[in-house]
């Protein structure tokens, strides 16, 4: 099954009042499955900021054994997910959030394997002092840099300051003075091939650019890991995980024979930004759906609600996408409002006041962000519906 109609969900959902957020689950397994073959025969971690919902975590996990652990992305996430039955969680970025911190501490002395993100002397020592009076060790991961540089760009994020081996060795030495805490894990997220589509509808020439220059980057980031092994092995430190990529990098990072471990997130949901990639395409499983209240003039609607930008710089790809019934666009001076949206329609398919449409969020998880539940949809049978983590009443920032 690769293509659902208007009508297969307006029949389907009947009776639900939008607005809604629904998870198409015929999708949403061969999103997986899809993922699964693009990651090869690496363990797969699941990046949790990109799906929202505890619902779905688990049902990820029981879909395969390949899916191992959850990349989460706040410290209190992180010590909520462990006392709902989690484990084996890396935290990917670093935290200052001290109590959340004495929380994972506390899940680290009931035996749960959790990692926390550093990438400073300032982080780990104030890490090592809280689990110092908590009495428990904390395991702890280093963010390599993945950027690379070019003469007038910087092709990458600007997150890490830990991009050569001697500042990794650097700051590795200095856990002799945190007895507290047990480096044993690395991770490089190499955002520029992840994160950067390079087949843009129209734009053949910088589609070009953006393919050659992610080439040149992905043999220089299987270098920079491999050295950075080296040099944590050479200072007597074994690597219990080794984690990179997500959805947009799956088959060069599986190929890294640095790397233990894949990262997927949006692949699952498949959002917008994840339509314009060369080698692959998932299937739009997250979609939200907007009544239909007024009709300013023949060809066009307007629909209640709808203003759920996508994070990152500002451009119009950030915008949600109305996709069904096809022939609806958002106008250029309004785009999506607050609690009105214009759409222009040239459809065939008769449209009816109070009547759902369906748009795609540009992201994934950020969609969760504004529904307290999903619909889950399968084939013909009634939809079910599940919290998001909104519903359960969990904001994490
Ligand atoms: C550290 C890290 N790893 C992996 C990912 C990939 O996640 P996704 O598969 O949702 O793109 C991200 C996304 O921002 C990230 O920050």
């Amino acid at each position: 099954m690769t293509a659902k109609t208007y009508q297969d969900y307006l029949r389907v959902l009947a009776g639900q009042q939008a607005p809604y957020a629904l998870l198409d689950l015929d999708f949403l397994d061969q999103n997986i499955q899809a993922l699964l073959k693009r990651a090869g025969k690496l363990p797969v971690r699941i990046a949790s900021k990109s799906i929202r919902c505890r619902w779905v975590l688990d049902y990820l996990f029981r879909a395969s054994p390949q899916f191992q652990g959850l990349m989460t992305y706040s410290a209190a996430e992180t010590a909520w997910l462990a006392s709902e039955g989690f484990d084996n969680l890396l935290l990917a970025y670093p935290s200052f959030d001290s109590a959340a911190i004495r929380a994972i501490c506390a899940h680290r002395r009931a035996g749960k394997q959790i990692w926390l993100m550093v990438d400073s002397a300032q982080q780990a020592s104030f890490l090592n002092q809280i689990a110092d009076a908590e009495k428990t060790q904390l395991q702890i991961c280093l963010d390599i840099d993945m950027s690379s540089d070019y003469p007038g760009l910087h092709f990458g994020v600007w997150r890490s300051p830990l991009t050569r081996p001697e500042q990794v060795i650097d700051l590795a030495k200095q856990f002799l003075q945190w007895p507290q805490l047990k480096l044993n894990a690395c991770m490089g997220y190499e955002a520029q091939i992840a994160g950067v589509g390079d087949a843009m509808a129209g734009q053949m020439a910088k589609n070009l650019v953006v393919k050659q220059l992610k080439g040149h980057s992905i043999e220089q980031l299987k270098l920079r890991r491999r050295r950075v092994c080296e040099a944590l092995s050479g200072l007597g430190i074994e690597l219990a995980l080794f984690n990179g990529g997500g959805t947009g990098s799956l088959e060069s990072t599986a190929l890294d024979p640095s790397v233990t471990e894949v990262t997927v997130g949006s692949g699952f949901y498949a959002p917008t930004l994840f339509d314009h990639y060369s080698q692959f395409r998932h299937l739009p499983a997250a979609l939200f759906a907007l009544p239909l209240t007024r009709q300013p003039a023949p060809g066009m609607y307007t629909c209640f609600s709808g203003g759920y930008i996508a994070s990152g710089s500002v451009g119009k790809e950030k915008l949600p996408t109305p996709c069904l019934p096809s022939g609806l666009s958002l106008l250029d001076n309004e785009g999506a409002g607050e609690v009105q949206t214009p759409l222009k329609y040239t459809g065939p398919e008769p449209l009816k006041l109070g009547a759902p449409v369906f748009f795609r969020h540009a992201k994934a998880g950020e969609l969760c962000e504004r529904f307290n539940q999903l619909w889950l949809v399968r084939g013909e049978a009634a939809p079910e519906p599940v919290l998001t983590y909104r519903g359960e009443g969990q904001c994490f920032g």
